[in-house]
């Protein structure tokens, strides 16, 4: 059984061929970064007209990365939520009218349940399993019992962390996306934790990143690094500074994912694995920390390639295969949210 799976749920255009014994046959993407750079962030509506412009080629790309044709697909998988409207809209109505028009079964896909299950492309993960997804649109802890049988634990109340990298990136005039610049400049200062910013609250399994992000603007205030008035990053050519506040962020970040995954653990002591997924989960630092943290307790961790952390058509290609042979379809008045 052959299922394409298709994801244009933000700024990447992503599809992928999965099948149900040969696994993933493959992944084609088309990121957006070069577009929204100059605007510090995703601009919808820029967003979705580049998704309708690529979807087309993207998925054919896709077919012929398997040496497949159309008529060999069994299933289409798309995500439908949650994204951005417009972005949700092009992928959602181009694989409704495929399914339509060639007669194919449809299933529409959660994007988070595909970051949750990420990590099965590469991997025989265990349940059950505690998993932390991390990217630019949210932080969450899962308890995940089965092949579309997942809890939320947790999520952040205001920003995702990704969000907390662009943003504090963008407050020291860096570029976006901000994680990656962040995890540079880190390195620099080989990961020590000059400024200690607060962790907020170790006992609750809920995440907050807005709070972060004040306190290092007012340590910037403070530290005469930053102007309120203007909102002018005062301090550009101080590489030190910048060094110091990435590596402090790095690790009060890492730290805060390790309190959490405690804590959970501590709740459900029959789990047997971390996963660790989403944009976020590319840093290498934080992955490590979390990777030692799981050796101490004695279980597994496991963390997908980039290419699967980041948004891609394998993770929507995959769930899409696990819910056909569960029998969960979607029928053409799937709509997004
Ligand atoms: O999963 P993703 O590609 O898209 C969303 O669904 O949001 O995640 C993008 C996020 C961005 O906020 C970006 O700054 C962050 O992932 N990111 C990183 C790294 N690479 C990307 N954060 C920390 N360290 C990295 N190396
Ligand atoms: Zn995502």
């Amino acid at each position: 059984m052959l299922t394409l799976g298709i994801e244009t749920s933000c700024d990447e255009t992503a599809a992928a061929v999965y099948h149900n014994t040969d696994g993933l046959l493959s992944n084609a993407l088309y990121s957006q970064i070069e577009l929204h750079k100059h605007f510090g962030g995703v601009v919808p509506e820029l967003a979705s007209r580049s998704q309708l412009e690529k979807i087309a080629p993207i998925v054919e790309t896709a077919l012929t990365q398997a040496r497949l044709t159309l008529k060999d697909i069994d299933n289409i998988a798309v995500t439908h939520t949650p994204g951005l409207p417009g972005s949700l809209l092009v992928g959602t109505c181009f694989a409704k009218t495929l399914a339509w028009a060639k007669q194919k079964k449809l299933i529409g896909v959660n994007h988070l349940e595909g970051h949750v299950f990420s990590s099965f492309i590469e991997n025989k993960v265990p349940f059950d399993h505690i998993c932390l997804t991390a990217s630019g649109g949210h932080t969450s802890l899962y308890l995940v019992t089965g092949y579309g049988s997942y809890t939320l634990l947790g999520e952040t109340l205001d920003d995702a962390a990704g969000e907390a990298f662009d943003k504090i990136a963008k407050l020291m005039h860096l570029p976006y996306p901000g994680g990656p610049v962040i995890e540079k400049l880190a390195q620099e200062a080989h990961f020590q934790d000059y400024y200690h910013y607060p962790r907020g609250k170790p006992h609750s399994l809920a995440f907050s990143f807005s709070g972060l992000k004040t306190a290092i603007l007012y340590d910037l205030i403070k530290r005469k690094a930053y102007d309120l008035s203007t909102k002018t990053f005062l301090a550009r050519n101080d590489h030190e500074l910048q060094i110091k506040v990435a590596s402090s962020l790095l690790v009060c970040v890492a730290d805060i994912f390790e309190h959490k995954l405690a804590h959970a653990l501590s709740l459900y002591p029959q789990v047997k694995a971390i996963t660790f997924v989403g944009g976020v989960a590319c840093n290498t630092y934080i992955t490590q920390r979390l990777k030692t943290f799981a050796q101490k307790q004695n279980i597994s961790f496991f963390h997908p390639s980039r290419a699967y952390c980041t948004d891609n058509g394998a993770m929507i290609a995959f769930v899409g295969n696990y819910k056909a042979q569960q029998g969960i379809f979607s029928d053409l008045l799937l709509d997004i949210r």
